[in-house]
This record gives structure tokens, C-alpha cells and sequence, in this order.
């Protein structure tokens, strides 16, 4: 129990305390500001803002986020995480002399040598958390040996990564009344980048071959010599009615800017990739059409023909956006990781917790 004396005693304490902070604020603006007779509000304002800020000092800093490689030498500018996405949770780096101090360490698998030799040196700080950082599929993915059971986080496309990587659709509680189908002078359009056959598209190019007996496909993009633009890339998907968003390769979560590009410019997706009912996780179903929902590219070719000639029907695609909103994500080469970074950071301005990630290669390639 406290006696009177003691709560006497830490109330002199508190408001000797108190007079001390009193003190200290009031000899700021006299320090600060030479000039004898600062005016009335500019000297309010200004100087309740300075308060806030030494304050500010005291409180605990942005914990230290290194970038150990530079995936693909795609270098940008860290304050685009605040400028695309608002994240500005922690303190990026690249400058390795901070690897003592940094909170957490983002490890891109790719960049990872063989023989592990250009992994951070020892000792590894106590308090330090390794990211895996691998925004590939499984079958894009390398399985460099002893890599298992070194890090404490995982950032992916997966969604049970500790750390999802993932432009969303966001609600928007006001109706969209503004929204406008753009004008459309082709039917189906696909822009393909890569065709290397290592990476698994052989089902997609199959599906492909197929449907195009059936449907004319304009092809863009370097796989088919004809290299789009970057500022050509948004209106050229907002001038075809489908838009082909077949992934490369077919996996859980392996959902990707090919179905958002048409998504946010007004063109309806014909998804090639997981089943239905994951990407029905990531946005309605009467978003887009999958080429599961036909028993053969020949009916599906039939369906978007017939689609082609029923407006209404074909509205009905875009009554979603009313009440959801699709952002265009970054286009440009470099800034293809742009938002695994960010994301990354906004994850470790939030999260302290102790953790290990074992087994990584168990979860990822299973
Ligand atoms: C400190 O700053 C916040 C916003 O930055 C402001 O809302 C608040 O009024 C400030 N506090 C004081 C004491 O001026
Ligand atoms: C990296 O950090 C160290 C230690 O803070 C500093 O001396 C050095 O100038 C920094 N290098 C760069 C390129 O910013
Ligand atoms: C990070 O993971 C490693 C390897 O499992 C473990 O030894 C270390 O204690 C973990 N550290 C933190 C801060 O989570």
C-alpha cells in the first residue's frame, strides 16, 4: 500500500517533472528565434509544432529494413513506397554498413549464390529477422541447398506467406456512378513477354493454338517481335473487349498483373491459371471468365463471339465496379519489385514478434 507520504512524494516528482518539460518548451522558442517579437499565430503554430517534433525524437525510431540485393538491378527510389502505396513504416537501406543495426534483412532467392558466399557475413545479430524474398511460382524457382531453415519470414504471392505480396481490389462504399466501359475496335488481345518454354508455358501456349483456331487474337509484345510501349500498354488492353490473362505457369495464389491489368482499365479477363474459386478470393466471379467454366477452347471461343453480339450481356461484367475499385499497377521495368519491397517494409514497421520459418522449400514447393 501507498502510504501519504509516498503518493506526496510522487506527486512532488510528477510535477517537478512536469515544470522541467514546461521549462524545456518554453526556452525553445527563444533559442530558436532570435528575432525580439516573432508574430502572434506564426509563433503558436510553429513553435507547438517544433514541440511535437523533439518529441517525436523520444519516441521509438522506424525500425531498419536492408535490401542485401537489388533484384535484377532494378534500382528506384524508396520514397515511392510512400508516394505509390502510403508505406512508411520503417526505414529502407541498401547501404550494407548498416547490417549490425538493421531490424531486418530482405534476401532476394534469386540473387542468392550457390554456395551461399554472398549471404550476409556472420554473426547475425540477435535481434535480426532474414526475409525470403521470392515473388516467383514454384515452377520458376530455384532449389539452392541450405537455405531451408535460415529465415524468419517468407514474402510471396502465396497468400499464407507471413508476408503477401499483392496489389487488391478495394471497396469503395459510394457507388461508381462515373465508371465508363472504354471504346473497344478488337475482341480478344493477349501481350505476351515471355515464351521460354523453361518456364512452363506450354499449357497456356497449347490452350493458345487451340483457341485461336476458333477466335482471331491480336498478339502483342516482344515474344511476337511487335514490342508495346509502355505508355501504349494500359490503352492498348482498354481497346479489346477480353483481354487473355493466361498465367505461366499454374499454381495456388499464382495470380498476377496479367488479371489486374484488365481488371483496373475496363476489359473483361479470360483467366488460364488456378481454378476458379482462387481467384474468386481476389475478386467476383462475375469479374471475369476462366477457361474451366468451358469443356474446350472451341466453346469458349463460341461464348465470347456470342458475347460480342449481346451488349447487355457483356455489361454485366463490369457492375462489380460500382463498388470496387482496381488500381493499374507499375508497369515500368524497374519497378517490377516496387511493391514486394514496400510491402515488406509496411510488414516490418508493424510486426515485432519472434519468429522462425522452417522448412521453407516443404511449404513452398508442396
Ligand atoms: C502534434 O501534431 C499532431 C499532428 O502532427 C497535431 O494533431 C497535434 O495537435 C500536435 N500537438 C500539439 C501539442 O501541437
Ligand atoms: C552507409 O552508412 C555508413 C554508416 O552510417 C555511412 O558512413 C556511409 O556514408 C553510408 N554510405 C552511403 C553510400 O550512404
Ligand atoms: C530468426 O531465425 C533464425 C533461424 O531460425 C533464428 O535462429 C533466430 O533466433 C530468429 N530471430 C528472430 C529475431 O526472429
Amino acid at each position: 500500500m501507498l502510504s501519504s507520504r509516498g503518493i506526496f512524494l510522487s506527486c512532488l516528482t510528477l510535477f517537478l517533472a512536469l515544470a522541467g518539460l514546461i521549462m524545456f518548451f518554453w526556452s525553445l522558442p527563444l533559442t530558436k528565434h532570435q528575432a525580439p517579437q516573432p508574430k502572434a499565430n506564426q509563433y503558436s503554430a510553429k513553435n507547438i509544432e517544433q514541440c511535437n517534433n523533439s518529441l517525436s525524437i523520444a519516441k521509438e525510431e522506424k525500425p531498419i529494413l536492408l535490401l542485401w540485393f537489388w533484384p535484377e538491378n532494378y534500382f528506384f527510389d524508396f520514397s515511392d513506397c510512400k508516394t505509390f502505396y502510403n508505406y512508411d513504416g520503417c526505414k529502407l537501406t541498401d547501404n550494407r554498413s548498416l547490417y549490425s543495426n538493421a531490424d531486418a534483412v530482405l534476401l532476394f532467392h534469386k540473387a542468392i549464390s550457390w554456395d551461399r558466399s554472398n549471404l550476409p557475413p556472420s554473426p547475425r545479430p540477435p535481434f535480426q529477422k532474414w526475409i525470403w524474398f521470392n515473388v516467383e511460382s514454384p515452377t520458376n524457382t530455384a532449389k539452392k541447398p541450405g537455405l531451408e531453415n535460415l529465415f524468419n519470414l517468407t514474402l510471396s504471392y502465396r497468400e499464407d506467406a507471413d508476408i503477401p505480396v499483392r496489389l487488391r481490389l478495394t471497396t469503395n462504399k459510394k457507388a461508381d456512378e462515373k465508371f465508363e466501359i472504354p471504346k473497344k475496335n478488337k475482341l480478344v488481345c493477349w501481350i505476351v513477354s515471355n515464351n521460354a518454354d523453361f518456364t512452363g508455358v506450354g499449357t497456356r501456349n497449347k490452350y493458345y493454338n487451340e483457341l485461336s483456331k476458333h477466335i482471331e487474337i491480336h498478339l502483342f509484345g516482344k515474344a511476337h517481335g511487335t514490342f508495346l510501349d509502355y505508355k501504349d500498354y494500359y490503352p492498348t488492353i482498354a481497346s479489346c473487349k477480353f483481354y487473355l490473362s493466361f498465367e505461366n505457369s499454374i499454381h495456388k495464389d499464382y495470380i498476377t498483373e496479367k488479371f489486374n491489368g484488365p481488371l483496373s482499365v475496363g476489359t473483361v479477363p479470360v483467366v488460364l491459371g488456378p481454378p476458379r474459386s482462387n481467384y474468386e478470393q481476389f475478386a467476383p466471379g462475375e469479374a471475369f471468365i476462366h477457361v474451366d467454366d468451358f469443356p474446350d477452347a472451341k466453346s469458349l471461343a463460341e461464348y465470347l463471339l456470342q458475347l460480342d453480339k449481346d451488349e447487355d450481356a457483356y455489361h454485366r461484367y463490369f457492375n462489380w465496379r460500382k463498388h470496387l475499385t482496381a488500381r493499374p499497377h507499375l508497369i515500368l521495368k524497374n519497378q517490377e519489385f516496387i511493391l514486394a519491397i514496400c510491402t515488406a517494409c509496411d510488414h516490418v514497421g508493424r510486426h515485432k514478434e519472434y519468429r522462425e520459418a522452417h522448412d521453407i522449400y516443404k511449404w513452398f514447393f508442396n
